[in-house]
């Protein structure tokens, strides 16, 4: 393993352990490297209008655009059990956003930061819409 990645599990454990989780019981931490090498950590705050909590991958997120970054490298998620904590759809687009062409990695561990998944954006979201996407539209309506 490299120390990046280990520097990123440390980032989303720690990031875990400031979940506000006290509906589902579920706390999870996520931590995005940058294009540029920064890391950036979050974790799911709930609310008791239980639909308006947010996932950890969402703050990480929201951490990395306040730290004046929006290219996503890799992203690390960590659930507080061995059956792996994957992003939900809704995370799975919002990474999508700040990820290159070609995607992101995403690695997946158990509740004490071993690997379960390697996988990247492009496969957990196929044929996505992204940026480009409402650019191609704007294109279309200069024509
Ligand atoms: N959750 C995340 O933070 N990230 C995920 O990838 C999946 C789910 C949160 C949302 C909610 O606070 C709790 O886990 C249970 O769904």
């Amino acid at each position: 393993m490299t120390d990046t990645l280990k520097a990123m599990i440390e980032a989303a454990l720690d990031a875990r352990a400031r979940a506000y989780a006290p509906y589902s019981h579920h706390p999870v931490g996520a931590a995005i490297l940058t294009r540029g090498g920064k890391i950036y950590a979050g974790c799911n705050v709930e609310n008791a209008a239980y639909p308006l909590g947010t996932c950890a991958e969402g703050g990480a997120i929201s951490a990395m655009v306040m730290g004046g970054d929006t290219a996503i490298a890799h992203v690390v998620v960590i659930g507080p059990s061995d059956t792996p904590c994957t992003p939900c759809g809704g995370c799975r687009q919002k990474i999508r956003e700040f990820s290159p062409p070609e995607g992101c990695k995403v690695t997946v561990c158990s509740k004490d930061g071993e690997v379960l998944i390697e996988t990247d954006s492009l496969a957990l979201l196929p044929h996505s819409f992204g940026p480009e996407n409402v650019h191609a539209q704007k294109e279309d309506q200069s024509k």
